[in-house]
């Protein structure tokens, strides 16, 4: 019997698979059978600043009847309905879902600068959640500020949030950070227990016909594993964080190559979306015949076997790999 038991955040988990955060978490009977089908955890989707800001504007107006400056303001929000829950909704999710499930229940913040707004930190984790993920998703487009003021500001935000509350704390980062492992450990000297790699950025298209900038959402596929991988790869045993991969988890494979690159958990969203929750189901059946085949007794045994140190080819991660691949073709 092998053992898939793994921690993060401290949590002491059953196995490695945690269901990211996605629309799966919005109804309670969703996350029962992600339960059921097996996943350890389930990170519910985001509450984001935006909505946030949407409803003290609200109220705000409601106290100055102001309402030419609100409406102002609220051209550059998103759209009211666009988001499910509002945030008062959205802490009650949370002590729902806690009441509904018995694994650990990941709540979800999503923002960009430091406000009021991270004070639903503190009210997430008294709805019941077990820990807290910052989803810093930003995309700095001003010629005027520079790399380093968009890390000082990432790590002013994480500092704030890890002021506000107890439970652990994971920061879900975007790849687009140019010395990340620098980067890492200043995430981890700000509070940090967990890093979430990475964050999915999704690309705008064109529409020709229409000459329209529109949204574009595609799920991801198993190609996409391999950013995450290295990186959790380069940084395992060299900051001293919990790593979970998110971005093309779809097979057990994939799982094992994220704990074989040194992540605590692997996360997944598209595969769930596409296949339906049971799916996690197959995933563990088929992460076990893979354990069973290769004589794995544990999940444990396996995390970091191949991260760069451990790899025995440290320059496979490295330039010295470009070239090689390059030469391979
Ligand atoms: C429809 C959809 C909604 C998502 N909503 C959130 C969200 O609210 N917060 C968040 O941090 N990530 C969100 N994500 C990102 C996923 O949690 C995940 O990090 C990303 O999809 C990469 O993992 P995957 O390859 O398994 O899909 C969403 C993804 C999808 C597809």
């Amino acid at each position: 019997m092998v053992d898939l038991k793994t921690t993060y955040l401290g949590l002491e988990l059953k196995n490695p698979l945690v269901a990211s955060a996605s629309p799966l978490s919005e109804k309670v009977d969703t996350v029962r059978q992600l339960e059921e089908a097996g996943v350890a955890a389930v990170v519910v989707h985001s509450l984001f600043e935006e909505q946030i800001i949407q409803e003290s504007l609200e109220l705000d107006r409601f106290l100055s009847r102001d309402t030419n400056s609100f409406a102002e303001a609220l051209t550059h929000l998103p759209e009211a309905g666009k988001y499910s829950l509002g945030p008062e909704v959205y802490v009650e999710h949370i002590r729902r879902l806690k009441a509904a499930v018995n694994i650990p229940v990941i709540g979800s913040l999503n923002g960009v600068s430091s406000g009021g707004w991270i004070k639903y930190a503190q009210k997430i984790e008294a709805a019941g959640a077990d820990a807290l993920e910052l989803n810093l998703y930003y995309l700095p487009t001003e010629v005027d500020l520079d790399g380093a003021a968009v890390e000082a500001n990432y790590l002013h935000i994480v500092r704030d949030v890890r002021a506000q509350i107890n439970i652990p704390l994971a920061v879900k980062l975007s790849p687009f950070i140019t010395a990340l492992p620098h980067f890492a450990r200043r995430m981890a000297d700000a509070g940090a227990n967990g890093l979430v790699l990475f964050n999915r950025f999704y690309q705008p298209d064109f529409d020709l016909e229409a000459l329209e900038v529109v949204p574009n959402l595609k799920l991801s596929t198993s190609t996409e594993l391999l950013l995450p991988l290295r990186w959790i790869a380069i940084l395992h045993n060299q900051v001293d964080v919990d790593f979970a991969l998110t971005s093309g988890v779809h097979t057990a494979e994939d799982i094992l190559k994220a704990m074989m690159a040194g992540a605590k958990v692997a996360m997944t969203a598209s595969a769930l979306l596409k296949n339906g929750p049971a799916y996690a189901a197959r995933l563990l059946d088929d992460l076990v015949a893979w354990m069973e085949a290769h004589e794995y007794g544990s999940i444990r045994q396996m995390q970091g076997s191949l991260c760069q140190q451990a790899s025995g080819n440290q320059a496979a991660f490295e330039r010295a790999n470009y070239m090689k691949v390059l030469g391979s073709y």
